[in-house]
């Protein structure tokens, strides 16, 4: 029986936004979530993947609580210690240069930030964005969103001088390549661009998320970004990473260009920043930042006194608890664990993944298995496990679970997962 804060959530939200199962908290602490009945989950989601360092965590409660007795909102007319404290912090774990900030509130607001600063900056108009990747659901960042048409539908026009390309997506190449044929043809697409639509010195930006989420948590060669970083210096054309699901800590590096050795000119965080609270930011270096004059961009909420301080917390959380080891350690045991199920199983196309970002790709017939996907979503749901997926044919599953967790804990999550799949071959 449905709960009946379902049955009055039905009558009172709108039916756009898509809650992703039935569970009613009652409360939740690192990876578990407790619903009414008293029935405990693990979440492999991460609400998200934004509860990184799980869910309330005690450190981030006492911080908030500190914050809310001395301020809660400032508006941009006062300063404050946290808006402060949190950028110096980030600013040591960021990529080579990137140290000045501007906060907003959720990720599509970061992303439109970020391509405000790069057509201000450059004088210019065109973005170059990719097939596959998800940016927010705002205009700006929806016109470059083409992780499913379900985003897009019907809400034509979009933002003008938005070209895409093909996302380097190897287990389903736009080309048909294959490891040992690949002349990385998706690069090439990119360059194409440039002769036939539009010249590269009227390109502002190239935007990308350096592992792809919502489309299908894949990780791209590092090869391919690495030519987007030459390419955008012999053009002046501004190379903006979003990060905001693959950064804080989520790849085992503090941002997954780290993993890469790529250095973008602007980058984009939020959902693991602040545990949960609403918190984003647009970085870059100082050298683009001084040329951001006061008042081209701007905020109300954004910044806000409570959720910096969470941020603050956070960080501190990932740093003390040393959450990036365990994030590779836990991650590289389960993506062994998983590319050995995909020997036994043949549901399994493709494990891919790093840290603890890590795609399972279904298929029957070499074809997306989305029936399969459900069912053994639903399995494992009724088993304790939540999971959320993602891919266009929604046929992969994304496991996301917070950077705390254990290795038993993920052990006992594959063993649920594993029955599953072993059920749904079946
Ligand atoms: C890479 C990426 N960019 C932007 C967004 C948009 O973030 P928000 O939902 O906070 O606006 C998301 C959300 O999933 C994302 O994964």
């Amino acid at each position: 029986m449905k709960s009946d804060v379902i049955r009055r959530a039905k009558a009172v939200l709108t039916p756009a936004l898509r809650i992703h199962t039935d569970i009613v908290v009652r409360k939740a602490r690192g990876i578990y979530v407790e619903d009414v009945r008293g029935k405990v989950f693990m979440d492999f989601s991460s609400g998200l993947a934004t509860t990184n360092i799980g869910h309330n965590h005690p450190r981030v409660l006492q911080a908030i609580r500190e914050q809310i007795d001395s301020l809660v909102h400032s508006g941009c007319i006062f300063y404050y210690e946290s808006l402060v404290k949190l950028p110096e912090m980030l600013a040591k774990v960021t990529p080579k240069g990137l140290d000045m900030f501007f906060f907003s509130n959720s990720g599509a607001e970061a992303v439109e930030g970020a391509l405000k600063l790069a057509r201000f900056y450059t004088g210019r108009q065109g973005i170059v964005a990719f097939t596959g990747c998800f940016h927010g659901r705002t205009f700006g960042a929806m016109s470059l969103t083409t992780s499913s048409i379900r985003y897009r539908r019907n809400y034509q026009p979009f933002v003008p001088s938005v070209y895409h390309s093909p996302y380097p997506y190897c287990y389903r190449c736009f080309f048909g390549q294959r490891a040992d044929t690949c002349k990385m043809d998706c690069y090439e697409h990119l360059e194409r661009l440039f002769k036939h639509l539009i010249h590269p010195e009227e390109i502002a930006c190239i935007i990308i998320e350096p592992v792809l989420g919502e489309g299908g948590y894949v990780v791209p060669p590092a090869a391919f970004l690495k030519r987007l970083r030459t390419l955008c210096d012999k053009w002046g054309i501004l190379l903006i990473f979003d990060e905001v699901q693959a950064g804080m800590g989520r790849t085992g590096q503090w941002f997954a260009s780290q993993n890469f050795g790529v250095v973008p000119d602007v980058m984009t965080i939020a959902k693991g920043i602040a545990s949960g609270m609403p918190l984003s930011a647009v970085v870059s270096n100082r050298r683009i930042m001084s040329r951001w004059p006061s008042g081209a961009h701007g905020t109300t909420f954004g910044g806000n006194p409570v959720s910096c301080a969470a941020a603050i917390a956070t960080v501190e959380v990932i740093q003390q608890e040393k959450l990036l080891d365990n994030a590779r350690k836990v991650g590289k045991v389960a993506l062994q664990r998983l590319r050995s199920m995909k020997e036994r199983y043949q549901v399994i196309g493709d494990v891919r993944g790093i840290g603890l970002m890590i795609g399972i790709e279904f298929v029957k017939g070499g074809r997306p298995f989305t029936q399969g996907l459900k069912k053994i979503m639903d399995y494992c749901l009724r088993k304790g496990l939540v999971l959320i997926e993602c891919g266009v044919d929604k046929n992969v599953i994304r496991l996301a679970p917070p950077l705390v967790i254990k290795q038993a804990e993920m052990d006992k999550g594959l063993d649920i997962l594993e029955e599953a799949i072993r059920k749904t071959e079946n």
